[in-house]
């Protein structure tokens, strides 16, 4: 039987467990994580990813503020806004909703938030410490919940052959980095692959644990994973299906139906790596808040 690895599962698992550290933090110290979103404009998919993030902030029991600027906002005023939540001690966690609209520079508003707050872990600095391993950083919640999942369904990535399908800033390069760093979720043998890699089919099938991140729908078939690999999906795509009422189906860049036959273990989509990006936002924003509470005291 395949095992289906269930981000829902895992996410609930860890957000127990948050709930107790918020708890504990606030009867020790007084201590409540605080994190500040921060959203430019009125795009509907961003407004929901929103809502959801502080909806499950706030269920754990941490301050949660949202920011909502008119999408024409000047760069200079949201660059003041980040200054302002970076002198903040009441918050811990500052996160920016990308896509930013056209006339601001995504860098420049990156690189103003203070890497102890970049609990999306996109600021360079954070890049800079996942890679060397110097420094507190926090690593970027997608990669950093698909490490999660494979440890607590217990298939520790160390000594095994993780190929890694897709090069991205948020998905492919930090998951790389994590796979390979020292220590737990780590210790793992990695290559990247990607649209421009020869023979796809070749190098996915070499994998002991295949992570596919390319935002293509439904690309990894059945001939291009080996007997008893384990899989993590983390596409997220959208496409039409006239037999559907809603007109289209949500589905995975990994082709489920064949490769679950093959796959030791499978992550699905929905319900795979979906749910853990906010997961790992809110460990991120407990463990700013415990760190500064440590330094503090
Ligand atoms: N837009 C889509 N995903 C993300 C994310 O993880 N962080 C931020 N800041 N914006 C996003």
């Amino acid at each position: 039987m395949t095992q289906i690895i269930s981000g829902k599962e895992i996410s609930e698992e860890i957000r127990a467990e948050l709930k107790e550290q918020v708890a504990t933090l606030k009867a020790g110290t007084g201590v409540v994580p605080g994190l500040a979103v921060v959203l430019v404009g009125a795009d509907p998919a961003s407004e929901m990813y929103v809502g959801m993030k502080n909806k499950a902030a706030k269920e754990l029991g941490i301050h949660s503020r949202q920011i909502s600027l008119p999408a024409e906002t000047p760069e200079d005023e949201l660059l003041g806004v980040i200054d302002g939540l970076n002198a903040d001690p009441a918050i811990h966690g500052i996160l920016v909703q990308l896509p930013l609209p056209g006339h601001i520079d995504e860098a420049k508003v990156i690189e103003a938030i203070d890497p102890m707050k970049d609990v999306d872990g996109f600021h360079p600095v954070s890049v800079g410490r996942l890679q060397t391993g110097s420094g507190e950083c926090f690593a970027p919640c997608t990669p950093a919940g698909v490490i999660e999942m494979l440890v607590r369904s217990g298939h520790d990535p160390a000594g095994k052959h993780a190929v890694v399908v897709g090069r991205s800033n948020i998905v492919g390069k930090p998951m790389a980095a994590l796979l390979m760093r020292k220590g737990r979720g780590g210790d793992a043998t990695v290559t990247v692959a990607h649209s421009r890699t020869a023979d796809l089919g070749a190098v996915t099938r070499s994998a002991d644990i295949l992570i596919v991140a390319m935002g293509r729908p439904e690309m990894i078939t059945g001939d291009m994973v080996s007997e008893g690999t384990v899989v993590i999906d983390v596409g997220t795509n959208r496409v039409d299906d006239p037999t559907r009422e809603r007109g289209y189906r949500v589905c995975g860049d990994v082709l489920f139906d064949e490769v679950k036959d093959k796959a030791a273990a499978i992550s699905p989509v929905p319900g795979g790596v979906g749910p853990m990006t906010i997961t790992m936002l809110l460990a991120n924003t407990v463990r700013s808040a415990e760190i500064a509470s440590d330094r503090a005291g």
